[in-house]
């Protein structure tokens, strides 16, 4: 067995970040590509380079900056994770489930996770907005495999309500406020890095799927685990591969994120305002 996790292990990289803070974190935001200028927001920042936390990832995406930021963000103390770990980076399964332990472990009651996705379901458009109702991950590990960390949660684990409700609801009223729309779909986990076939989005489609994506249902998983309440938010940068005639263009997606940054912002600020 490769990986043996105890509680300690992650103690660790807590103990570390309590030690570097005044206030403990309640809301943990993970961030991915081009949404992660919401962190600039965060008033007087403390900022812990991953590469100092004992025990941690490193981040290996040049997209991802590598930072924990933690401080105030409209009223509430946030941690917010800007770079996410991804299984395409070269990480095992079972490694992915560090920073939400962690976060657990500093006192997070709440996770909020926020990826780019390709959009399968064609009648949702470049730039919307979609609540993860659900996910599918047919393949890979459970990143929960390995010895259960009893102190952190049970060895078999319900997952029926992972994106929970309460706050899906409240994303969707956030979003009336402002005046946005917001889909609400199920998130398809693709491994990576290569972005899917045709034929692949085809069958996610026939098997109920919304959106695609690389990331976010390791953390969801581990969030179910340990007892986190749990919003995702699914950002389309692209329609996905074959509902167009044109290839995916990983320009596309950094665009879109870019374009759309400022509602997303704006959006998440509401959610965190009103969490
Ligand atoms: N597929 C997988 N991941 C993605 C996509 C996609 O089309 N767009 C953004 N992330």
């Amino acid at each position: 067995m490769k990986y043996n996790f105890t509680l300690d292990y992650f103690q660790k990289s807590a103990d570390y970040i309590l030690s570097k803070i005044d206030e403990k974190p309640e809301i943990a935001l993970i961030l991915g590509s081009a949404l992660g200028g919401l962190s600039e927001e965060i008033e007087n920042p403390v900022v812990i380079d991953y590469k100092d936390i004992p025990n941690f990832l490193v981040s290996t995406v040049k997209s991802h900056a590598g930072k924990l930021i933690i401080g105030k963000l409209h009223g509430k103390t946030v941690v917010c994770m800007s770079g996410r770990f991804h299984y395409y980076e070269g990480y095992d399964f079972e490694q992915l489930v560090i920073p939400i332990r962690v976060f657990k472990l500093i006192g997070c009651k709440a996770t909020i996770l926020t990826n780019a996705a390709g959009a399968i379901n064609t009648d949702f458009n470049v730039g919307d907005i979609m609540i993860i109702k659900d996910h599918i991950k047919l393949m890979g590990a459970s990143p929960l495999r390995g010895p259960n960390v009893e102190e952190l949660g049970p060895r078999f684990f319900d997952v029926t309500d992972m994106y929970t409700k309460e706050l899906r609801e409240l994303a969707k009223n956030c979003a009336a406020k402002l005046d946005m729309k917001l889909q609400e779909g199920v998130y398809y986990y693709h491994m990576g890095p290569n972005f899917e076939t045709p034929a692949e989005i085809r069958a996610m489609r026939t098997l109920g799927a919304d959106a695609v994506g690389m990331s976010t249902v390791t953390e969801a998983l581990t969030a179910a685990h340990c007892g986190m309440k749990l919003l995702g938010l699914s950002l389309m940068t692209n329609m996905a591969a074959g509902v167009l005639d044109q290839p995916v263009d990983g320009d596309e997606v950094s665009e879109t994120g870019e374009r759309v940054a400022k509602d997303f912002r704006a959006l998440l600020a509401e959610i965190v305002k009103a969490l």
